[in-house]
């Protein structure tokens, strides 16, 4: 049995999501995978906390925050296994996950992160520094969680050159824009989608198309080998939309959808958010609710579309679990 120790960063909605969740597949991962995950350690903004031999319930992780060992002294002194990388960083000057990942990579311990911040602000830093000390930096978390963009891109499509891609990568502006196809007004659509718990209370980095054009880029550069930073993308999102185009796209067939494109020409990539109404022809159409997508269109293997993927902290969860196991599984 490999026993891999792991160190929970951030320990809000997707934090607490993976610690459940691995307290459910701990069992799991040691019978297919022959890995015994450890959790070391969790921090949050007040420090950390370390839960002891056991494996413990979400339930109880809460008392002696601030008790651990501070993070970098905890990072030098543990075996290295993975950090999971669940805070929220600014996506300007990328902290503080991002000096949180540099330390992590600098003691010898793969990364697994659900946060864009770090990687949107500084475009292959941590790529780099993770290829210098021969570790893994694996982002499905951040980049459509459970949709399996990235892994599709990267290892499936393996030796194609992607031509296009063309992704729906966003659930709650596909939610709001389904209820508008209904007749709802954006209002109504948007307090539908937070009542739900799928939007948050500050909604505006997803609709705004932010939230978008982060994962089209993390895709686009992990896919294509590109270093495009945010700056490059030319983007519109769905608030200020005139009030019923998604109700007139519904009435001719149609479905109204916010894209992030990546399209080449003549050599050069281009990337742009923008929302596009589409007929029942396109591969993405029938992406619905908080549904994702994504198209790949290729060289030699033709178009390949990828659907479904739960939008929740429990499905960036499950994307994080994923990496985990892929990065410590034998091959
Ligand atoms: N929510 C989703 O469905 C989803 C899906 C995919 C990806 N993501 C990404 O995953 C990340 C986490 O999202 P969330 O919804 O879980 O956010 P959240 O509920 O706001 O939780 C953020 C956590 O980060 C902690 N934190 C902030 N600064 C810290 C620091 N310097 N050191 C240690 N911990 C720190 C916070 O600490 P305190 O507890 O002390 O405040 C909190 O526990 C975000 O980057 C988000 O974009 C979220």
């Amino acid at each position: 049995m490999k026993e891999v120790n792991l160190v929970l960063l951030g320990y809000g909605r997707v934090g607490r999501a993976f610690l459940e969740l691995l307290h459910e597949k701990r069992g799991d991962c040691r019978e297919r995978y022959g890995i015994d995950f450890r959790l070391a350690a969790v921090y949050r903004r007040e420090g950390g906390v370390v839960p002891g031999t056991g494996f413990y319930p979400e339930s109880k992780i809460g008392a002696g925050w601030g008790t651990a060992m501070e993070y970098p002294r905890l990072l030098r002194e543990i075996m290295p296994g993975t950090v999971i990388q669940c805070i929220v960083s600014d996506p300007e000057s990328g902290q503080p996950g991002l000096g949180m990942m540099q330390a992590a990579l600098e003691a010898g311990w793969h990364i697994a992160a659900a946060d864009k911040g770090p990687l949107v602000a500084g475009p292959g830093v941590l790529e780099e520094a993770a290829r210098r000390k021969n570790l893994k930096l694996k982002i499905s978390g951040a980049s459509a969680a459970a949709l399996p963009a990235l892994d599709v891109a990267v290892r499936s499509l393996a030796g194609a050159t992607i031509l296009r891609i063309e992704g729906i990568l966003n659930g709650t502006t596909n939610l709001i824009l389904t209820s508008m196809g209904e007749g709802m007004d954006y209002t109504a659509a948007l307090r539908d989608a937070q009542r739900r718990g799928i939007a948050e209370s500050d909604p505006s980095r997803d609709v705004t198309g932010m939230d978008t054009a982060f994962k089209l880029l993390l895709i686009c550069n992990a896919a294509c080998g590109t270093e495009l930073s945010f700056s490059d993308i030319e983007i519109q999102g769905i608030d200020g939309l005139p009030p019923d185009l998604a109700e007139q796209a519904k009435k001719s067939g149609k479905a109204l959808k916010l894209f992030g494109r990546m399209t080449r020409a003549e050599g050069a990539i281009r990337l742009e958010v923008a929302p596009a109404a589409v007929g029942p022809e396109h591969p993405l159409f029938a992406v619905r609710g908080t549904e994702k997508g994504v198209t790949f269109t290729t060289d030699t293997m033709g178009d390949i579309t990828v659907i479904g993927g739960r939008s929740s902290p429990r499905g960036a969860a499950a994307a994080l679990l994923k990496d985990i196991i892929d990065i410590h599984k034998a091959d």
